[in-house]
């Protein structure tokens, strides 16, 4: 049971409604990508990741992570970085920029860029840091509610997600975000869903179990192991009409109608298109077709045609094509 009352926690206000969450998802969770989601989710969205240095330098490359407009809400905001000390001020610049839903801080990134700083995963290896962090950012958080995202702990033989949750609590976290993986693991393998029901009940604060979540299955396995709300990562990557299917029950592959695919798709490209510079928004639209694609009759062999395309028109001509000749095999997928 969790322990905050809902009078003084509002996160857990914001899970009662919005139980699902989209995961930040680096070089993914553009403000298009986003709008996208929105399409089908009204529920709590992340930013990318964000550098709490960049931010205390203003840099323009950091602070376009920020960028969000009033059809963009609720919108959470995540930071990484290792110094507590960076922390105060780069919640201010987040604060005076925009007015996030929440602010979380990264716990969990394996990748080896941000591991050498000491940010992401790493941070679970210094658990008196973690202590800092949390304080610095909460007391500049104000009425903002702040969480973490983490991982079970570094390795097999490091694992402290009990540890580290019981101090953020202590430290005025509001919320934790479980993967429920070691960094060790990556992404490989199943997640320990016994490990998130054993974190559910000794935290004295609100769990969101994160992990594997594609489809209703996934969604009712995470559900189990009683955790407050879930978060939804290459799951909302690939298919970001997820969080619909799943709320109306149904399978996530074909959920949507081809010519509906077909509009999502042209969106996503107009929407990237809007916020990239010059034809940078041809390369940034190509992995989203290509997620979105998959499993479609053709579409493997489409991936290839699809990266070589350098303008729009190649791009609008072979999806035109693409569409043409499923539409011959499929009548409609609903
Ligand atoms: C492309 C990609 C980018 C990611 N970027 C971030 C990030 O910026 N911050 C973060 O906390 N986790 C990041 N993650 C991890 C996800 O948020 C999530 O924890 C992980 O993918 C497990 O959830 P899933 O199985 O639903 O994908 C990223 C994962 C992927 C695949």
């Amino acid at each position: 049971m969790t322990e905050c009352s809902t009078s003084t926690n509002n996160y857990l206000e914001l899970l009662k409604t919005r139980p699902m969450i989209g995961a930040p998802l680096a070089g993914v969770s553009t403000p298009a990508f986003r709008r996208i989601v929105r399409l089908f989710f009204d529920g709590l969205l992340f930013t990318e990741m964000v550098s709490v240095e960049g931010l205390i330098r203003k840099g323009s490359g950091t602070m376009v992570f920020l960028r969000t407009n009033e059809n963009d809400m609720p919108l959470g905001v995540q930071l990484f970085g290792s110094k507590s000390e960076s922390y105060g001020d780069a919640v201010k610049v987040v604060l005076e920029t925009m007015a996030p839903a929440v602010i979380d801080i990264n716990m969990g990134c394996p990748v080896k860029k941000v591991i050498k700083t000491w940010s992401g995963a790493a941070m679970m290896k210094d658990e008196e840091n973690i202590a800092k962090v949390v304080r610095a950012a909460k007391s500049a958080c104000g009425s903002v509610p702040l969480s973490i995202k983490i991982r079970l702990g570094w390795d097999a033989n490091s694992v402290n997600y009990n540890e580290v949750i019981k101090i953020a609590y202590e430290e005025g976290a509001d919320a934790v975000t479980l993967h429920g993986r070691t960094k060790a693991e990556m992404f490989g393998g199943q997640v320990h869903y016994d490990l998130i029901a054993d974190a559910k009940s000794r935290a004295k604060l609100p769990v969101i179990g994160n992990g594997d979540i594609v489809c209703c299955e996934t969604h009712k396995r995470m559900l189990e192991t009683g955790v407050d709300g879930v978060m939804i990562g290459r799951g909302m990557m690939k298919q970001p009409w997820i969080f619909q299917a799943i709320n109306d029950g149904k399978a996530t592959d074909g959920y949507l109608t081809l010519p509906r695919l077909k509009d999502v798709i042209t969106r996503i490209i107009e929407l990237e298109q809007e916020n990239a510079r010059g034809s940078r928004y041809i390369d940034a639209s190509k992995k989203y077709i290509v997620w979105m694609l998959k499993g479609l009759p053709g579409a493997a062999a489409l991936r290839s045609s699809v990266y070589e395309c350098t303008d729009r028109a190649q791009l609008d001509d072979l999806l035109e094509r693409f569409f043409l000749s499923i539409s011959d095999t499929q009548t409609d997928r609903s």
